[in-house]
């Protein structure tokens, strides 16, 4: 039923076997880059130091604000740790108005810093001064647990006056003009970080924690001596260090190409950060669906789906959300009931059998390539942790929504590693408010007393 238009224009989305054992050779070399001190400037996955080095005992107690911002929702929480089994979460997801993802880097604080001090209120803590995790989901050179330097903006942000600067210091000043709050930013992390954190309060084994959602990024626990750019690497009581690999950034110095369609280049030209997040590109759900998009259009304008019809919504750019892929790819073989939903709010009527299994062709060399591609990053990690056995818990609208990426993820990861390596994929609940919680209990615990 598949128009072979349509099977040669996705036929670039293909990895073979040995174009993911080439992509984990190549991730390898640049993960060990980012890793050591010499070359870490120059490396693109830069395995930033998260200052995090201990892993929940499931002994952390206490009342921490929580701000989850870089996902699909900017939220603020305030969990309570009143034991390992029993953890209080209050949270409330605020609409994130455009405008602010481009405006002045203030603007931005300041809306964070209204939005907390609105949801201390409405809770009724606005009179204690609790401390808080910032969960920022953006690449940050930490120098301390509550130090967090922007290095770049990724996934469609560009505030100004934000890169090269301390986002504690701006998200406190922020709360601090309004006066209306006490609150003590403790801990800034990265949602990768939380994810680990909170998998790994109910999962002892987890050591890998995985976003596949807008963004797409892993970290792991690295021996402390390895993670040279920690100025205590050697000296350090803490034998382990949370790496925030930032691995979105993988291919940005064109060893990636081999895996790049013309559809990945035509994506990128139209992002705010192009030659940037190469890897995160082919991967993620911020542009699954432009990927997508883009093969339709082409098959449109070659008259081969949809009639050639060009009057559609689906003419705009960005129009397609990732979503569509996770319902177009949940209909059963030969049914098109979520499809035929899709299709009916892009305008798109009068399509026949034929557009239909095209267009879930089109979802399905997407989702597997992303897929196949965050296997070779996670059996990268694996391997250079060189253990046996690892829980690895995982967040992100794709991998929770999506019906086969979980199979998917797990098939390629079995074919890729040595024979003899059991791992398990876990959802991780609630990173940003359980995980965040236990690095503020860290920050707090480990202060020294005065
Ligand atoms: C959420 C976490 O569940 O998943 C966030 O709480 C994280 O911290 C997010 O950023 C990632 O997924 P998505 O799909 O919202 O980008
Ligand atoms: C982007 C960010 C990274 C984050 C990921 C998932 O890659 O740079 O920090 O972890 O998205 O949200």
């Amino acid at each position: 039923l598949v128009n072979p238009e349509v099977e040669m224009a996705v036929k670039g989305f293909i990895l073979d076997q040995e174009k993911m054992a080439e992509v984990v050779e190549r991730m390898t070399k640049e993960m060990k880059m980012g890793l050591a001190k010499d070359t870490h400037p120059r490396a693109v996955i830069k395995c930033f130091v998260t200052y995090v080095q201990d892993l929940p005992t499931g002994k952390e107690r206490g009342k921490y604000l929580a701000l989850d911002l870089g996902g699909s929702n900017f939220r603020v929480l305030l969990v309570t740790l009143n034991s390992d089994s029993d953890v209080e979460t209050i949270s409330k997801s605020f609409e994130f108005p455009k405008s602010l993802m481009s405006g002045s880097g203030k603007a931005l604080f300041d809306f964070l810093a209204e939005c907390l001090s609105e949801f201390c209120i409405e809770n009724g803590v606005q009179d204690e001064t609790l401390p808080l995790g910032f969960t920022f989901s953006f690449p940050c050179q930490q120098q301390g647990l509550s130090k967090g330097i922007l290095v770049a903006w990724t996934k469609g942000f560009s505030c100004e006056g934000v890169v090269g600067k301390n986002v504690v210091t701006l998200l406190q000043e922020a709360i601090d003009r309004r006066g209306d709050v006490k609150i003590n930013t403790v801990a800034i992390l990265n949602d990768t970080v939380g994810t680990l954190m909170s998998c790994a309060h109910s999962h002892k084994n987890c050591r890998i924690g995985l976003i596949v959602g807008t963004g797409s990024n892993a970290c792991y626990v690295e021996k402390t001596v390895n993670a040279e750019c920690f100025e205590g690497y050697q000296t350090s009581p803490k034998p382990s260090m949370i790496i925030n690999c930032e691995w979105g950034a993988f291919g940005d110095n064109g060893v990636l190409e081999f895996v790049r369609t013309s559809y990945d280049k035509v994506v990128d030209r139209i992002t705010p950060n192009p030659g940037r997040q190469t890897f995160e590109k082919c991967i993620s759900g911020m542009y699954m669906g432009e990927l997508v998009r883009l093969v339709v259009i082409e098959m449109i304008n070659k008259d081969v789906m949809f009639h050639g019809d060009k009057s559609q919504k689906i003419q705009k750019a960005w129009s397609f959300n990732s979503s569509y892929i996770s319902d177009i790819e949940s209909d059963p073989p030969g049914e098109y009931r979520s499809c035929n939903k899709v299709l009916n709010e892009l305008g798109i009527i009068g399509s026949q059998e034929s557009d239909k299994e095209s267009l879930k062709l089109i979802c399905e060399a997407v989702s597997s390539r992303s897929a196949k591609l965050c296997a070779c990053g996670l059996v990268t990690i694996i391997n250079k942790m060189n253990i046996n056995e690892v829980v690895i818990g995982i967040d992100g609208s794709v991998y929770r929504f999506h019906p086969k990426y979980h199979e998917m993820l797990q098939f390629h990861m079995r074919k890729l590693l040595k024979p003899g390596v059991k791992f398990e994929l876990v959802v991780s609940e609630d990173g940003s408010g359980k995980g965040a919680a236990l690095v503020a209990a860290t920050a707090v615990q480990n202060k020294p007393k005065i």
